[in-house]
């Protein structure tokens, strides 16, 4: 009888601790994405959803300025927006910039492929563009997109924050319009980009400017000019030339340097004796 009651106790404990368990698991359940977006006012919608690793000390920084969130694709809205055109004149952005038919472009931080369909007509059917991301979402939006259009010179490549994954050597002009802010580790991407430049192809910014404060841009989402000069040049990049004539960004365009003509000497095969006069 006794044995039986301290079974009987014994099955109630674990029963208690089963339960216990379950509760656990269940308060510690993330809240489905769907109730996360309800939550979420819908005029916020172009603001990021993603939250950069922050330290206790606040935003992660890089020389000296915060790197801004990335933006999530629950905006994307925000890139295709009516006042765009007015606001960022990209067909005057992408005249400055001179793009030869038959190029290879990449667009680096494509979002939805705004400029990323304005260059497939530029660079024409012997060109191409190099539409990456780090957003899977924002690149199945973009396919689609250029589809729609009917371009089919476009080509999607879901890239990481540490790996440019474009071909090296191969791409005469990267384009970042208001991405390189987001970059969570500069460094890294810019000698990507470096690699995948040939010799004098261009590395071109377009950032919200940082200067002047009638941009109705988050500080952290815009750059200055200084600030840029001071990041890519250590990377490698040679400025060339910046335009202001847009309304709210500056385009700063950088240059892989081609070889020094000492280093050409150098890697000359060395002259025969045959050769010598
Ligand atoms: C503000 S949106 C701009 C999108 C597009 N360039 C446009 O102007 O419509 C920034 C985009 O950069 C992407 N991005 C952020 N960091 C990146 C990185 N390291 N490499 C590639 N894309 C990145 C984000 O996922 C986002 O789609």
């Amino acid at each position: 009888m006794t044995r039986i009651r301290l079974l009987g106790t014994a099955l109630a404990v674990v029963l208690l601790l089963l339960q216990a368990s379950l509760a656990a698991q269940v308060t510690d359940a993330p809240a489905p994405q769907k109730e996360l977006e309800k939550e979420r006012d819908p005029q916020d919608q172009a603001k990021p959803l993603r939250r950069p690793r922050r330290s206790s000390a606040g935003p992660r920084m890089y020389m000296g300025r915060p790197i801004a969130d990335v933006m999530s694709f629950h905006g994307a809205d925000w890139l295709v927006r009516d006042t765009r055109e007015q606001e960022e004149q990209p067909e005057a952005m992408l005249d400055a910039l001179k793009i030869k038919p038959g190029s290879t472009v990449a667009d680096v931080g494509a979002g939805v492929g705004y400029t990323s369909l304005k260059l497939a007509r530029r660079v024409g059917s012997e060109g191409i563009v190099l539409a990456t991301d780090v957003q899977p979402e924002m690149l199945q939006m973009l396919a689609a997109n250029a589809r729609a259009a009917g371009l089919k010179n476009v080509r999607p490549i879901r890239c990481t924050s540490t790996d440019t994954k474009l071909p090296e050597g191969k791409v005469d002009l990267v384009l970042m319009v208001d991405v390189y802010h987001e970059c969570v580790d500069p460094e890294t991407t810019l000698q990507g980009l470096l690699k995948a430049l040939k010799p004098g192809g261009r590395l071109v910014l377009v950032e919200f400017r940082g200067e002047d404060p009638e941009v109705p841009i988050k500080p952290e989402h815009k750059m200055t000019f200084a600030q840029v000069r001071r990041e890519l040049e250590p990377q490698g990049f040679k400025f060339k030339e910046k335009f202001d004539f847009l309304p709210w960004q500056h385009i700063i365009v950088f240059e892989k340097p081609v070889a020094k003509d000492k280093d050409k000497v150098e890697e000359a095969p060395a002259r025969s004796k045959a050769d010598n006069p």
